[in-house]
């Protein structure tokens, strides 16, 4: 079982991603889930992951309440796609519990502090900026840290801005932070996650599972959503970093030198992916391109009939 921390702001792609991982602990080993202002403020997605951990029955995963904005730029959220709680669609009720005492950033370094070398694997689905506040933090876990995989920037057109992709754009610096701290990192920008659109037909099977995961996922994949984000379907980003976990084979990608662009106007959170690598430098990420979307829409079905 791969030992992983989810770093997340959720969001309905988010909370996918998350039921995914809980439907995985025979081959996930979830230490903990840490949240970010994001979609929504840090409240809110703290309150959602705790949501969704009730919804999965899964109390003994702690969850830390993390950055409440990012490191240098000003909060930007998200409400206009993910509704006023940032779960719209899924009908879930208050949480039944409060957070774990201490700091996501926190959380993460001990987390890292405790384990062996290169045995953590870092699953980022919102800004970076708990990452990047415990790289400098304490830049002593790194070694302990197996690979990032994270969700973030783009190959192509970004959503938020026509430059740049949603979790790049909100917090530039951390990003930037987390592609040059050195470790394996595995990045699933909009280029793939556009990819990722389950069927109607697939998301009418989640609703008839039967269990209220099935049902607040469908709830969340059939609410109404605003166009001209990039995607006619509803495409499910964050859960492609835990699919991949689960199941490679279905991903197919590249290393490539990637770099952020954090200055102000309008190519802020762009990334550039040196695809061809025409700028000679070492790559410092495996760069996913492609998905075989209705597979791994079939396995996740499979996955979700299992939670409560
Ligand atoms: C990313 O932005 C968020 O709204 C989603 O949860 C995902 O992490 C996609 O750009
Ligand atoms: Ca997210």
């Amino acid at each position: 079982r791969e030992p992983i921390v989810i770093d997340t702001d959720p969001g309905q792609d988010d909370a996918v991603a998350l039921l995914l991982a809980f439907a995985s602990a025979d081959r996930l080993d979830l230490r903990a889930i840490t949240t970010v202002a994001g979609n929504v403020p840090v409240a809110q997605t703290t309150a959602n992951a705790l949501r969704i951990r009730d919804l999965a029955r899964r109390g003994d995963v702690p969850v830390h309440s993390g950055a409440e904005g990012p490191l240098v730029v000003a909060l930007e959220t998200a409400e206009f796609v993910c509704g006023p709680d940032g779960l719209a669609g899924a009908g879930l009720p208050a949480p039944t519990s409060e957070a774990a005492p201490g700091h996501a950033v926190q959380g993460i370094i001990e987390i890292c502090r405790a384990a062996p070398d290169a045995s953590i694997t870092l699953c980022p689905l919102g800004p970076l900026t708990n990452l990047a506040l415990a790289f400098r933090l304490a830049p002593d876990i790194l070694p302990k840290v197996r690979r990032i995989v994270l969700m973030g920037g783009a190959i192509g057109l970004g959503n938020i801005t026509p430059a740049a992709e949603f979790n790049a754009y909100v917090d530039p610096h951390a990003l930037a932070v987390v592609f040059g701290c050195g470790r394996p990192i595995v990045m699933f920008g909009l280029g793939v996650t556009l990819q990722a659109i389950a069927s109607h037909e697939q998301i009418a099977r989640i609703g008839a599972l039967g269990n209220a995961a099935g049902k607040a996922v469908h709830g969340m994949l059939t609410r109404p959503r605003p166009g001209g984000l990039g995607s006619d379907g509803h495409p499910m980003h964050d859960p492609c970093v835990v699919a991949w976990l689960l199941w490679p084979e279905l991903f197919e990608g590249r290393d490539c030198f990637v770099a952020v662009e954090t200055g102000e106007g309008p190519l802020r959170g762009r990334t550039t992916i040196d695809w061809n690598g025409r700028l000679r430098r070492e790559s410092n990420a495996h760069v996913v391109a492609a998905v075989k979307a209705r597979e791994l829409f079939e396995r996740m079905i499979e996955r979700l009939a299992t939670l409560p």
